[in-house]
Formats: C-alpha cells, sequence, structure tokens
C-alpha cells in the first residue's frame, strides 16, 4: 500500500510514481553533503536518520541544518514569523541523529552514503550496511568521482545498488545525477528517479563512468585554472573574477573549490590520476596538495584557497 506521504510527494509525476514507496531514508556522513540531502529529504515529508561516526559533525550538522532551513522559510513566509518557525521545526522533527550505522539503516528504505570519498572505508561502510538493512531497501552512494563498480565491488545484492549525485549546496542546487552500474535494476533506477523529484530535483540520467557528467567537466576546469595561476600567468581573485562576469559562473574556480572542499578536490582527483597516470587533464596540483597536508581545507576549516571568518 502506499503511504500518504509519499503518494503526497509525488503526486503529479507520472504513473511510474506509484512504484514509489520510500518513507524512511537514512543519510550516512553528517557533512557538508549528507547535512544537506537529510534536510532535502525532511522537506519532502519523508522520515529521516543521519548517521554520523564523528558527535560533533552531527551536531554541526543539526545546526547547519536549522540555519539552512531558516534561509529557506525567511524567502517562503517573508512577513510570517509564526509561519517561518513551524517551517523550521517541522522539517527538524523530521530528523534524527544517529552515530549507530547498523541501527539507523535497519527501517530504511533508502540509504545515501556521503561520507569520505575512500574507497576502502566505503566499502566497509556497504558492508555493514548491507548485513543490517531490510533485503528490500535501496542503497546508494553520493560519490563524487569512484565508480559504482568499484565502491558495490563486495555488495551480495548489486541490482539495488545506485548513485545520487548531489550538489553543493543541496538545499540551493537544482539538478540530481542518477547513476547505474550494470547490475543496478530497472525497478531500482525507476525508484532513485522517483525519489529525485520528490526531493524537488530535476534528475538526469548517467552510466558509471568517473565524474559522472558535472565532475567530468568542472574538476578538470578547476584543476586548469590552479595550474594556471601555478604557472603565474593570473592571480586567484583576477581568475575568479574572470570566470564570474566572463563567463557568467556564480563563482570562480577557486571560490568553488573552497565551497567544494579542498580535501574532497583532492581526493578526486588523486583518484582519477591513479586510474589514469597519462591523462594531463587529471594531473593533481602541488599547491592543492600542500593546503590539504596544512589542514586547510577550504570553507569548512576556515581557510583554503582563501580565509574565511
Ligand atoms: N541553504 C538555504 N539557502 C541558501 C543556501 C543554503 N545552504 N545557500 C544559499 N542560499 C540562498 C540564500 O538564502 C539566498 O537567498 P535569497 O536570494 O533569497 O537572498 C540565495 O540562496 C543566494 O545566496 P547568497 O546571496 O548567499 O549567495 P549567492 O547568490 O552567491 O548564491 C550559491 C550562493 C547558490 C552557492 C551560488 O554562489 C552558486 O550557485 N555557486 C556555485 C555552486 C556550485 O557550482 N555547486 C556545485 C559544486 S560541484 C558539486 O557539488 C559536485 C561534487 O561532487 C564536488
Ligand atoms: P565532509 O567531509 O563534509 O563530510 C564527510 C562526513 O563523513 C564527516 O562528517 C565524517 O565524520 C563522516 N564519516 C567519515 N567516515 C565515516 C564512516 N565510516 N561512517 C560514518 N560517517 C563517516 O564531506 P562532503 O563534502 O559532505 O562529501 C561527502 C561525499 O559526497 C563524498 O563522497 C564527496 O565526494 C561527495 N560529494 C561532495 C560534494 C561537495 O561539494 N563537497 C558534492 C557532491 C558529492
Amino acid at each position: 500500500m502506499l503511504s500518504s506521504t509519499c503518494t503526497a510527494a509525488v503526486r503529479g509525476l507520472s504513473t511510474t510514481a506509484q512504484l514509489f514507496k520510500i518513507n524512511n531514508v537514512t543519510v550516512i556522513g553528517a557533512g557538508l553533503m549528507g547535512s544537506g540531502i537529510a534536510q532535502v529529504s525532511a522537506n519532502a515529508k519523508l522520515n529521516v536518520v543521519v548517521v554520523d561516526s564523528n558527535q560533533s559533525a552531527l551536531d554541526k550538522a543539526q545546526k547547519g541544518i536549522e540555519s539552512s532551513l531558516q534561509r529557506v522559510a525567511k524567502k517562503k513566509h517573508a512577513d510570517d514569523a509564526k509561519a517561518q518557525t513551524a517551517l523550521v521545526s517541522s522539517v527538524l522533527d523530521r530528523i534524527k541523529m544517529s552515530t549507530n550505522v547498523s541501527d539507523s539503516v535497519k527501517d530504511a528504505d533508502l540509504v545515501i552514503e556521503a561520507i569520505v570519498e575512500n574507497i576502502d572505508i566505503k566499502r566497509k561502510l556497504f558492508a555493514e550496511v548491507e548485513a543490517a538493512a531490510k533485503p528490500t531497501t535501496l542503497i546508494t552512494t553520493n560519490t563524487s568521482s569512484l565508480r559504482l563498480a568499484d565502491i558495490g565491488l563486495n555488495l551480495k545484492d548489486k541490482t539495488r545498488f545506485g548513485g545520487l549525485h548531489f550538489f553543493n549546496p543541496v538545499p540551493m542546487m537544482k539538478l540530481l545525477e542518477v547513476v547505474r552500474h550494470n547490475d543496478t535494476s530497472d525497478d531500482t533506477f525507476q525508484k532513485l528517479m522517483e525519489y529525485g523529484k520528490a526531493v524537488g530535483k530535476t534528475t538526469v540520467a548517467c552510466k558509471d563512468t568517473p565524474g559522472f557528467i558535472v565532475n567530468r567537466l568542472l574538476v578538470p576546469y578547476m584543476f586548469e585554472a590552479l595550474r594556471l595561476y601555478e604557472r603565474g600567468d593570473a592571480s586567484m581573485p583576477d581568475i575568479d573574477v574572470a570566470m564570474k562576469l566572463g563567463a557568467g559562473y556564480p563563482m570562480g574556480p577557486f571560490e568553488l573549490s573552497d565551497y567544494v572542499g579542498l580535501d574532497t578536490c583532492k581526493f578526486i582527483m588523486d583518484g582519477w590520476h591513479k586510474q589514469y597516470p597519462d591523462e594531463v587533464a587529471f594531473k593533481p596540483s602541488p599547491l592543492l596538495d600542500s593546503l590539504v597536508d596544512a589542514g586547510k581545507t577550504g570553507r569548512k576549516s576556515g581557510e583554503g584557497f582563501y580565509k574565511y571568518k
């Protein structure tokens, strides 16, 4: 039987929406992405559990979600403080936090992994998730760059495994790349597309190829900007201004790298470089490496290419 929440969430969609039965979503990783994914899922009236191995990440996520919701609420109910408070608390009430993976995935219809971009850590987590989840649970990754076939190598049932690639900041970015690897079933893929629409995103389909669509184009561009700077051809602020005013991008490449997280940028490029050592577009950057080594990971640490308050 269809639940009323999901029926409402997908009203107006094609007949395939009738297959949509996701009520409980578990998001693993409470960082930049996990907190945003939790927010948009709860906003679509789904029950959400956010899991992180680090309690302080959960505390930070709670605050981040609340302040993001306040921005959304202010825009939606500009002159109505009561309605703003009601919106914020109704979404927050649907989000629970936990440090225990197994307990948190037991009732999940959909698990979305958004932990660090490291293949071994992700594989270990997926083994734990599959062992504890129901045999019908859809298991997905928000990886930026890793192949699903590699991440899901040890899953016993690969038909329920797919990719949900959100963009940062999740509440604002309208796109969701839905990724299928060779073993993703049609049913899983269709349900993931319906979930994407239910949380208000425009979905595009992509095969299991490095970087999918957006990052395959965006990340080499960000590193090309670094090479331009490392050659001394232009300053960072000038490159950023040039791309904003000359190409119409909302952020320049250095601002965007700081926004994404320099550690995440490094993990992406290191992985691709290892896999394709002769590809010049995938060459790592010594400057980026040194900043990450020094703990300067961008906005989230207070300093990256630029300093933040
Ligand atoms: N939650 C809720 N609302 C938010 C928000 C958030 N996290 N961030 C911004 N907003 C809202 C603000 O409240 C503001 O609303 P109003 O217009 O009503 O005032 C609006 O968005 C604009 O925000 P700002 O004025 O603060 O700043 P801005 O105009 O520069 O927009 C931005 C911010 C949306 C982040 C914009 O700069 C942007 O689109 N930047 C590019 C982001 C991008 O390219 N993301 C993709 C990164 S790659 C990736 O994610 C994939 C990967 O795997 C690495
Ligand atoms: P982040 O560093 O902000 O957060 C990662 C979180 O995962 C941290 O809170 C950490 O404590 C937690 N974590 C690490 N290992 C864990 C484990 N084994 N179990 C539970 N929690 C664990 O990272 P992020 O930017 O949110 O990126 C998360 C994922 O999303 C990565 O795969 C990244 O490539 C991808 N992604 C990032 C962006 C972006 O712009 N930052 C965009 C799209 C996709």
